[in-house]
């Protein structure tokens, strides 16, 4: 295994990325909750510092733990990482008049054990670079092995000691051999054999949940969403029938969700399963609310209530299991101090009270969004299911905009169908991350026959994305988008008007409330 520090870069989860495909277990820590007991516990094979928004120039900026340099292990540090390994093993680094932001180009000078396979002696390699300070003197012991125009110790390696340097990222996808780079660490410096697969994760984590639950009773809320469908097969497989599933129908799901997910559960994987129908109460609830965060709030709490008035039915029940994953769990390093901004409060089916008692089994802690998708397949859910588009806590509930009311949830859900349906059959839909249709309180006038309409507008939706914290419209040809127009407008009656929203995010975010 393989440890990361983090000093707060915006990419450090693609390094655990890129570490974890060459088949190698990684965690990420910040760099000041790395104390020295805890790193000999976890006995890593090697260590990565990561890159950060601080200037190794600056007396209060973030150091590696010393032990790090001393444990005899390797060490690779990527940009920041590379500057503070340096500074710290008494070498310089200078506040930068050379900055470097985007695509360079690094000149491979000499053979180094991380270029192996993938990058050649004199080779011209596309790196991606984003720094304002540079290492100006080498720690005794390194060479220099790489070089860019504006970083003339772009990659930097002592042999005897196992340390490397690059300023550039390889973690990222715009450094095409970065990857490879990555993997000659750990597998070629560090000597991991690559053997953590998604199948001897499986089997580790289901001798995990068993030590854990014993012969307690497990509920499991049911999103619909891949994770908590997830979980609870994996625990299902560790415990069997001391595991119940609850699955509550917001009345905020699309058209056959519920359905799917009862049939698969209580069909396919013949999983104890409650489905509770709290339309009603929900949609009663949200009459006159308008507000985004007012209607959020409305639909968490009665989640909550409903979730644990079923809870409480079940005998004995000691544990509460949850979807959560890794990026949910690592500690981000902050250097604002101050605290962040609530831009929508999430619904998710945490957020219990503590009365319950409950202990958390969270078996996809350790998994990036992608890898529960891999273990879903391993596990034997159906294709068409592990690789949906997400769906929020709150539904369609934040996909009309204001009051919703019954009858335009219907019309939404129509719209909806049509929209994915065309999607799919133009075998778009693993090639965008979330595509939905939204329904706008606001009328304008058509012309149908011979007829003069006043109908809502539907906003349609669709991004690329890699976790959802940034995103990209997906460039549809216009054919694409008249033929979905057409269709919906036809099709679905209350709707006479359709648009495109072009809005990447940030500024916007993909859902509309
Ligand atoms: P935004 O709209 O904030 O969404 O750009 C980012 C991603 O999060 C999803 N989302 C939610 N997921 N509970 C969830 O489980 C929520 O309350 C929630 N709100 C937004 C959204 O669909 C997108 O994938």
């Amino acid at each position: 295994r393989v440890l990361i520090l983090d000093f707060g870069s915006q990419v450090t989860q693609l390094i655990a990325r890129r570490v974890r495909e060459s088949g190698v277990y990684c965690e990420i820590w910040p760099f000041n909750q790395a104390g020295d007991d805890r790193i000999k516990a976890f006995d890593p094979r090697g260590i990565i510092l990561s890159g950060s928004p601080a200037s190794v120039t600056e007396a209060a900026s973030p150091r590696a733990p010393q032990l790090v340099f001393e444990l005899g292990i390797p060490v690779l540090g990527i940009c920041y990482g590379q500057q503070t390994m340096c500074e710290q093993l008494g070498g310089a680094v200078e506040a930068g008049h050379h900055r470097e932001f985007g695509r360079a180009w690094l000149d491979v000078r000499e053979n180094c054990t991380l270029f192996d396979g993938a990058w050649a002696l004199g080779a011209r390699e596309q790196v991606w670079m984003s720094h304002g300070d540079r290492v100006t003197r080498l720690p005794d012991g390194f060479r220099i092995v790489a070089t860019s125009e504006n970083a003339p110790f772009a990659a930097i390696a002592d042999d005897t000691r196992r340390f490397y340097g690059v300023q550039f990222h390889p973690e990222v996808v715009h450094t095409p051999h970065g990857a490879a780079l990555l993997r000659n660490f750990t597998h070629h410096v560090c000597g991991c054999t690559g053997l953590w697969t998604m199948a001897a994760f499986r089997d580790q984590e289901i001798a995990k949940i068993r030590a854990q639950v014993g012969t307690g009773k497990v509920i499991c809320g049911l999103s619909g969403g891949v994770d908590s469908a997830v979980a609870a097969v994996l625990i299902h497989e560790a415990i069997g029938e001391q595991l119940t599933c609850i699955f509550v129908d917001t009345g905020l799901m699309r058209t056959g969700e519920a359905e799917q997910v009862v049939s698969l559960f209580r069909g396919h994987f013949n999983i104890p399963l409650i489905h509770v129908d709290a339309s009603e109460m929900f949609l009663g609830r949200l009459e006159g609310v308008s507000d985004p965060e007012q209607k959020r709030k409305t639909i968490g709490a009665a989640f909550v209530e409903v979730f644990d008035a079923e809870a409480e039915k079940i005998d004995g029940a000691r544990f509460l299991a949850q979807g959560t994953l890794y990026p949910d769990v690592i500690e981000s390093v902050s250097f604002t101090g101050g605290p962040s901004v609530t831009i929508k409060s999430h619904h998710n089916v945490g957020g219990l009270p503590d009365r319950m008692k409950l202990a958390l089994v969270e078996p996809l802690r350790e998994l990036f969004k992608d890898e529960v998708r891999v273990l879903g397949r391993e596990l034997g859910l159906p294709e068409d299911f592990v690789g949906r588009h997400p769906f929020p806590g709150p539904g369609l509930g934040i996909r009309i905009p204001g009051e919703i009311r019954r009858d335009m949830l219907e019309i939404l859900r129509k719209a909806d169908v049509i929209y994915l349906e065309e999607i799919r059959r133009a075998g778009l839909y693993d090639a965008i991350w979330q595509a939905f249709a939204v329904l706008l309180p606001v009328r304008t006038v058509g012309v149908m026959g011979d007829g003069r309409t006043y109908d809502f507008v539907c906003a349609l939706r669709a991004v690329t994305s890699t976790d959802g914290m940034t995103a990209d419209y997906y460039p549809f040809d216009h054919e694409f988008l008249g033929r979905v127009s057409t269709r919906i407008v036809n099709e679905v009656r209350g709707i006479n008007r359709v648009v495109y929203d072009i809005t990447s995010k940030p500024p916007g975010t993909i859902e509309w409330e």
